[in-house]
């Protein structure tokens, strides 16, 4: 039958023709946010990468994260990005950083295989000032997500500053070294050695920083032979 003679004969018998309705729109569930730890890197560098938490990324080049092996059981910790690591986008680049290196490589480590480099702050501070404590404080929770991405057996925290900051006190450099603290509430081992740039002044202390790596590297065998 033709359309329109089907039409007049629906309408005669009171039959509501058939309209097509506008199409019902179809709920789109939102894309689960994925707790897998590559994704969570992948934020992680994202939110340093654009953060504005704090007015030091008004005159910073990058951000910067960290560098080196995400399952490390070393994980090391300085103060904040200079001149070289704001221009390279990693930490411990410049000259310190090459002292740093030969001082994993005396205990058998090397960046991007066993440890995990960063560093209390992810922007540079102007003129390479120590970080404000509200810097700090803005800062905290991406290396807060670092450490407990990583779970390192052994932190060292390299430098006064870094000591300081993440172990809450305001002790000397001097009465921190030569023992294992306890960070945060993982209770971590933590121990204190000299930054590379001070021992770069002053390399009469060296010999010290030594002592501390030694340290650090004995008590990591222990850890791991438990
Ligand atoms: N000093 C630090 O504390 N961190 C760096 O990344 C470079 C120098």
């Amino acid at each position: 039958m033709d359309p329109q003679r089907r039409a007049h004969y629906l309408s005669a018998l009171g039959v509501e023709q058939w309209q097509p309705r506008a199409p019902v729109p179809v709920p789109v569930a939102a894309p689960a946010v994925s707790d897998e730890p590559g994704a969570q890197w992948l934020r992680l560098r994202e939110e340093v990468a654009h953060c504005t938490r704090c007015p030091l990324h008004a005159g910073r080049t990058q951000g910067v994260l960290g560098v080196g092996d995400m399952h490390a059981g070393w994980m090391v910790i300085g103060e904040a990005p200079g001149a070289e690591e704001d221009r390279l986008g990693e930490p411990f680049v410049g000259r310190a950083g090459k002292l740093l290196d030969a001082m994993l490589k005396a205990i058998g480590l090397a960046r991007g295989s066993g440890v995990y480099i960063a560093n209390v702050l992810k922007s540079r501070p102007p003129n390479n000032r120590d970080p404000l404590p509200a810097e700090v404080a803005a800062c905290r929770p991406y290396l807060a997500r670092q450490i407990a991405l990583i779970r390192p057996k052994l932190m060292l925290a390299v430098g006064r500053i870094a000591a300081q900051n993440l172990l809450g006190t305001d002790q000397s450099l001097s009465g921190l070294r030569g023992k294992v603290h306890a960070f945060g509430e993982s209770g971590t081992p933590l121990i204190v050695t000299y930054h590379p740039a001070y021992l770069l002044r002053t390399p009469a202390d060296k010999r010290k920083a030594w002592e501390d790596l030694k340290f650090a590297r004995d008590l990591y065998q222990r850890l791991g032979a438990e």
